[in-house]
């Protein structure tokens, strides 16, 4: 195999000697003291070669990659050191290796340390690799993923899951470098199934400095222990001494700011009043958004001018627009007034926007998306009533900024949204003022903030939105919200 394809296959980053060294002595002056040392996807074996001389009551030391070259050269080096403890180097492949069995023989406390595969299965399903666990491999993902909605995953976090397990029998600590959202996944498995452990750290590392790539990362520590806490302290670097937040499971939830969500769980509800939307989807941006250049001429994303009505073409905000206050520039044409509407209708209201649309056709039935499948031909998605409302309430989805505008119409025309932006439709400006500024207000600000992981791709989502019980929280902060309009809130000034 290529040593590329097999780099990409092995989620192959070999961890920079900086970083070893960073990570080691961090988790020695933490007070780590293995008497084994454990380093599973070994690669060169950075880890394991720093660990042996940096933990001095070590016994006994196992590595192995599934990789044989890495094998060679971590066996050279250590022939090299002259490394007197007992070590123990072989090519093995994570998921078929009889763990349990070579575990039991190793002194506590154990140290298992490293850097897991930095590849996800739908990755390793274009290499048409198996780097999986049995029960996960390619043959049988499609009945898994029916069964658990997974239809994308990182392979570390299943190693490192294993790795935790090892710990409800043996005394230890598992150290290792991991994407954030990995972190977070493995814990939420750990205390979901009252795994034994103590407070977790996750310590954030700079992936583009180390690995030059851009993913939010760190260093996740899980110590064994006879208590099952469910909190993780998360530092901005390793050395700093201070967490940011602490995250936790309560009440089933994964919280990511414990203390915020103590203080304001009580609002917790599915807001009966307000129903919150996302934007529409129509995944063709190029025949559904488009520039006005004069009376009835409008140019799409193909550079192709068209006559069309002005009927279906409305102000169009996206979420960065939203974020940094700027004025529509585009038009979105929107087909339907409802979802699953015939479009045929446009021959009577708006002929050169049928036309338009048979025109660009081709490009609108390639969309992949399962949602157009069996939809009358043009459709799109997130169109209703709501869409159509003059004053609407909104927040970009994927922006790391918590702040709710009010929107309004734009050149005497409602203004739609495109699925980047989640938002209220409201009857006016005034109480649109009201509900962006009970939103905007310090205790929603806490509530939604207890729940967000800013590094998600769409950290604010409907469902985080919706949970939110408006009107308890209206009662809760009172008059001031409820009879005066402060306009704290920023309306877009589009007018
Ligand atoms: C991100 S690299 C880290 C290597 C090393 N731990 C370090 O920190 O430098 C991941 C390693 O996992 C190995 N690997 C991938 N799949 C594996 C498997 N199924 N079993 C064992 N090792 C595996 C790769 O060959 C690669 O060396």
């Amino acid at each position: 195999m290529a040593r590329n394809t097999k780099k990409a296959e092995y989620g192959d980053f070999q961890t920079p000697e900086g970083l070893v060294q960073q990570v080691c002595r961090f988790l020695k002056t933490n007070n780590v003291a293995p008497k084994s040392l454990i380093e599973p996807t070994c690669g060169v074996g950075t880890f394991f070669i720093e660990a042996l001389s940096v933990f001095d009551e070590v016994r006994e030391g196992y590595a192995c990659d599934i990789d044989n070259y890495y094998i060679e050269v971590l066996k050279n080096q250590l022939s090299d050191y002259d490394v007197s403890i007992p070590t123990r180097v072989e090519t093995a492949d994570f998921f078929s290796k009889d763990w349990e069995s070579d575990l039991d023989n190793l002194p506590e406390p154990i140290l298992v340390v490293g850097n897991p595969p930095w590849v996800t299965n739908s990755q390793l399903g274009q290499l048409r690799s198996d780097n999986l666990p049995v029960k996960l491999n390619h043959k049988k993902m499609k009945g898994l993923d029916a069964l658990t909605g997974k239809s994308n995953f990182d392979i570390s976090e299943w190693m490192i899951n294993r790795m935790i397990e090892w710990l409800q029998k043996k005394q230890g600590t598992v150290a290792m470098l991991c994407k954030t959202s990995v972190a977070r996944k493995v814990l939420l498995n750990a205390w979901k199934h009252d795994k034994r452990m103590e407070v977790a750290t996750m310590h954030l590392i700079d992936s583009k400095l180390h690995f030059q790539i851009s993913a939010d990362a760190c260093l996740l520590t899980v110590t064994s222990s006879d208590r099952k806490h469910k909190d993780c302290k998360v530092y901005n670097h390793i050395e700093a001494d201070n967490p940011i937040q602490t995250i936790g499971l309560r009440d089933c939830f994964l919280v990511a700011d414990i203390h915020g969500y103590e203080e304001t769980k009580h609002l917790i509800e599915d807001s009966q009043h307000y129903k919150w939307r996302t934007g529409i989807k129509h995944d063709c941006s190029r025949v559904m958004e488009l520039e006005k250049i004069g009376e009835g001429l409008y140019v799409n994303g193909l550079g192709e001018t068209n006559e069309l009505e002005d009927l279906c073409l409305y102000p169009l905000l996206k979420g960065s627009d939203l974020t940094n206050g700027r004025p529509p520039k585009k038009f979105m044409l929107v087909p339907q007034t409802r979802i699953g509407q015939k479009t045929k209708y446009l021959a009577e209201t708006a002929p050169k926007t049928l036309e338009y649309l048979i025109k660009y056709g081709d490009l609108l039935d390639q969309r992949v998306s399962s949602i157009y499948k069996g939809k009358p031909r043009f459709s799109v998605f997130g169109v209703g009533d709501y869409t159509f409302s003059n004053w609407k309430v909104a927040i970009a989805a994927l922006y790391k900024k918590l702040e709710f505008f009010v929107v309004g119409p734009y050149e005497g025309k409602t203004v739609v949204f495109d699925d980047t932006v989640n938002f209220i439709a409201m009857d006016n400006a005034e109480e649109s003022h009201r509900l962006a500024d009970l939103l905007n207000s310090n205790t929603a600000n806490i509530f939604y903030r207890s729940f967000i992981f800013w590094d998600s791709k769409r950290p604010i989502t409907v469902q985080l939105l919706r949970s939110l019980d408006i009107d308890g929280l209206l009662e809760e902060l009172g008059n001031e919200y409820k009879y005066s309009i402060s306009k704290t809130s920023r309306q877009l000034q589009l007018i």
